[in-house]
């Protein structure tokens, strides 16, 4: 198994960047997620690393070999695409073995190997089926399956789950854990759905128009996040985004003020000020507890999911959403105190929408 390593990788389609200096040290044995909207550049990245697509600039190493300019054949990677197109005349077993099969590697090893990835990947008594008699989910295990028994130096998997309904996604996404943690391959994981990239990656690179934007731990991009795209692209429901300005010590927000430790910053400016849903408090207990660090305002919207309740209330102009308790049972119209957790609270700048300090508690 291998590290990878990108250093100043960009990729121009004509006049059009889609790829911006890209630099990116994914360890040995890593599962390192690359999370982004639509078009930011995920599957181009994958493409270079796996030689299927050159780069404009930049140097690719696999495993501590310089691999920009190898055949797609000799970089030694195994991808997983989407539309993982299996040979519908094949048995599972001739499925898997296939790209072993091309390779002349021996029988008594392809059976010994084929054998070894049915049996993880649960596909050990469908070996002889054909892909039409498979639920996707399984058809996707066979896919995973071809990847494996190559034994790659690295796996690229560009959103092998996305045509899987949401519960079979969602157990295929603990199986491929449970995988990676037995084969161990290094491998990059591509993903627009923050929920896969926040359970399954060790680390996350947020991307945005072909620019990474943040590579940390999951905890960190949701804690601690550099920007405001980063912190409104994880989270359900969204982070609340609220236009605020900083008065002698004070946070302004819809003209009402919440007492902050603001020495980081230098003299009174307008910010944008970031808090999760959970950390806008409804409950007495927090209220009596920060008796000042609170905003009035009017519940537009009770939501109840169950387990809990998404609260939206209007603060002047801005509406905030409150994650709360089932036990509260405030009504639409009803005037509230909405406590801000004030050192969990993230401020940004107005212009540039970049982080500008935290608080710690
Ligand atoms: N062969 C090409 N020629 C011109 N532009 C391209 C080509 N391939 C991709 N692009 C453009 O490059 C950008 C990045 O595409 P890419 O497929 O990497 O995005 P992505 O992040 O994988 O998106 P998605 O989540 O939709 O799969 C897009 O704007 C796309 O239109
Ligand atoms: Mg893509």
């Amino acid at each position: 198994m291998a590290r990878i390593e990108m250093e100043h990788v960009t990729k121009q389609f004509g006049a059009t960047s889609v790829v911006r200096d890209v630099n990116l040290d994914v360890k040995d044995r890593e599962f390192l997620v690359l999370l982004g909207p639509s078009g930011c550049g995920k599957t181009t990245i994958l493409r270079m690393i796996a030689g299927l697509e050159t780069m404009s600039e930049g140097r690719i190493s696999i495993g501590d070999r310089d691999v920009s300019d190898l055949a797609p054949k000799d970089r030694d990677i195994a991808m997983v695409f989407q539309n993982y197109a299996l040979y519908p005349h094949m048995t599972v077993f001739e499925n898997i073995a296939f790209s072993l099969r091309t390779r002349k590697v021996p029988q008594a090893e392809i059976e010994r190997r084929v054998s070894a990835a049915a049996e993880s990947l649960g596909l050990a008594q469908y070996l002889q089926r054909r892909p039409r008699e498979l639920s996707g989910g399984q058809r996707q295990r066979v896919a995973l399956g071809r990847a494996i028994v190559r034994q790659p130096a690295a796996f690229l998997m560009d959103e092998p789950l996305s045509n899987l309904d949401a519960k079979l996604r969602a157990q295929t996404r603990i199986e491929l854990k449970r995988l990676h943690e037995q084969v161990g391959g290094t491998t990059i994981y591509v993903t627009h759905d923050q929920v896969e990239a926040m359970t399954m990656g060790s680390r996350v690179v947020v991307m945005h128009d072909g620019v990474m934007q943040q590579v940390d731990t999951p905890e960190g991009i949701y804690a601690r996040p550099v920007n405001l795209f980063v912190a409104g692209f994880v989270g359900t429901p969204a982070i609340n985004v609220v236009p605020a300005a900083t008065q002698a010590g004070t946070l302004v927000v819809e003209g009402q003020r919440l007492p902050m430790d603001l020495s980081f910053l230098s003299g009174d400016q307008r910010v944008v000020l970031g808090v999760r849903p959970e950390d806008v408090h409804l409950d007495r207990h927090f209220l009596a507890e920060h008796p000042d660090a609170v905003l009035r305002g009017q519940v537009r919207l009770v939501e109840p999911m169950g387990h809990e309740k998404i609260v939206t209330i209007e603060v002047g102009e801005s509406a905030l959403t409150a994650r709360v308790a089932n036990e509260w049972n405030g009504v639409r119209d009803e005037n509230v105190t909405l406590g801000i957790d004030v050192a969990r609270v993230t401020l940004f700048d107005v212009d540039t929408g970049v982080v500008l300090a935290r608080h710690s508690a």
